[in-house]
């Protein structure tokens, strides 16, 4: 019996997908990313934007900057920059290395954070960041939440590995859909218990009536309990700052329309997408778009304010990717290849149906971030909404 249906059996034959996924994902011996498996970039088993290469930190610290430097402005001592499930930590090396480069008049005050469940990620991100001379270290949720400072978290695609919890109009009402163990040794799917009252106020919140609003019988999709608690966590690690989560995702109405049947949980591995989800335990990397919607409206809930979201491919031109491009077509300091490698990387950043689509959603603490305000040392992001 493999891991997954000794998992389920000793469950009692039945689990919802929440702690399904987050076996699958974070199981310190069998989960994807617990057990180290995972390999990021164009040779392993997907690309996120760091791991193209150092064209999205550059850029990124454009817009860093200017908010780190509002932190210094309004507060003494220790600042920090964190980044949250920083996988093979090239976009913290890349930022960190940026940073000390350009040398901002309070990088003696600023400190890197990493925050990753996986150990064995742990281990390659602290591999990586060796040869870093800016004063960086580990640190879990809650020593964060025992001395919170000013800062600024950063998370990206961290939100869509939280572990989601699919659902199906069974009956007429919403139910939990359950990964259940058969008799005769398989895996499949059913309908569990109906969802309580505190989840169909959240799915009702996006656009999901109790009734199912009209969608047909088996309409499935998923939600995301943890993304409530993770928030919270978050701002506990703060006294004052902002959150910028970068992933791709939807608003609720397209996220939950009745179109989209099966909701957008896929399966990833060497560079390939497929929706079956429960193949191969542990060797999938598995994710869900992220309910823009509904992070606005857990985001109160965890003390923090919404300031809007923008697609990153508008972000990054409003950052000055299209004058990196635009030079890369005269003689520079690198050779034909080279320009043409960076002209690539650059276009896959701002490409809507690449990583141009994904979001840029930014939240901020109570009063640490006024863009209307003048005088306070704080730059208005180019790429606001
Ligand atoms: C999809 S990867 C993104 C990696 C990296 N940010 C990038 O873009 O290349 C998700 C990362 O978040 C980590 N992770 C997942 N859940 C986490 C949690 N609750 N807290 C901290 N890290 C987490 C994973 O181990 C992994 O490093």
């Amino acid at each position: 019996m493999d891991w997954l249906r000794q998992r389920l059996a000793e469950q009692g034959g039945r689990a919802g997908f929440a702690p399904v996924m987050d076996w699958l994902l974070n199981d310190p011996t069998h989960g994807f990313y617990g057990s180290g498996r995972v390999r990021f970039g164009p040779q392993g088993d997907f690309v996120t934007s760091p791991s193209l290469g150092s064209a999205f930190g550059e850029l990124l610290l454009r817009q860093l900057i200017p908010l780190l430097a509002a932190l210094a402005a309004r507060t003494e001592g220790p600042i920090r920059l964190l980044e949250w499930g920083p996988g093979e930590g090239q976009l913290a090396a890349q930022l960190g290395q940026g940073l000390l480069e350009l040398d901002p008049p309070w990088l003696q005050r600023l400190e890197l954070v990493l925050v990753e469940t996986s150990a064995p990620l742990r281990d390659r991100q602290r591999q990586r960041l060796v040869p870093l001379a800016l004063p960086h270290r580990w640190a879990t949720a809650a020593e964060l939440a025992a001395a919170p400072t000013p800062g600024l978290v950063l998370a990206h695609e961290l939100i869509d590995a939280l572990p989601v919890e699919r659902f199906l109009l069974h009956q007429g009402r919403w139910h939990c859909l359950e990964v259940v163990l058969a008799a005769d040794g398989g895996i499949g799917w059913a309908p569990g218990a109906p969802l309580g009252a505190e989840t169909l106020a959240v799915l009702a919140g996006l656009g999901l009536p109790a009734d199912g609003g009209g969608r047909p019988e088996g309409w499935t999709s998923e939600w995301c309990p943890a993304l409530a608690p993770w928030l919270a966590q978050v701002r506990q690690g703060l006294s004052q700052g902002w959150l910028l989560a970068i992933d791709y995702g939807h608003p609720a109405a397209r996220y939950y329309g009745p179109q989209r049947d099966g909701g957008t949980l896929l399966a990833n591995r060497g560079q390939l997408s497929c929706q079956q989800l429960l193949q191969d335990p542990g060797d999938w990397d598995l994710t869900a778009h992220v309910c823009i919607t509904h992070l606005e409206q857990a985001a109160a809930a965890a003390a923090w304010h919404w300031r809007g979201a923008s697609l990153q491919g508008e972000a990054l031109l409003q950052l000055g990717l299209a004058a990196e491009i635009s030079a890369l077509s005269a003689p520079g300091p690198l050779d034909l290849p080279q320009r043409l490698a960076r002209r690539e990387e650059l276009l896959r950043l701002v490409d809507p149906y690449l990583l141009g689509g994904f979001w840029w959603m930014l939240l901020a603490t109570e009063g640490s971030c006024n863009f209307q305000a003048d005088g306070e040392g704080l730059t208005r992001p180019g790429w606001w909404p």
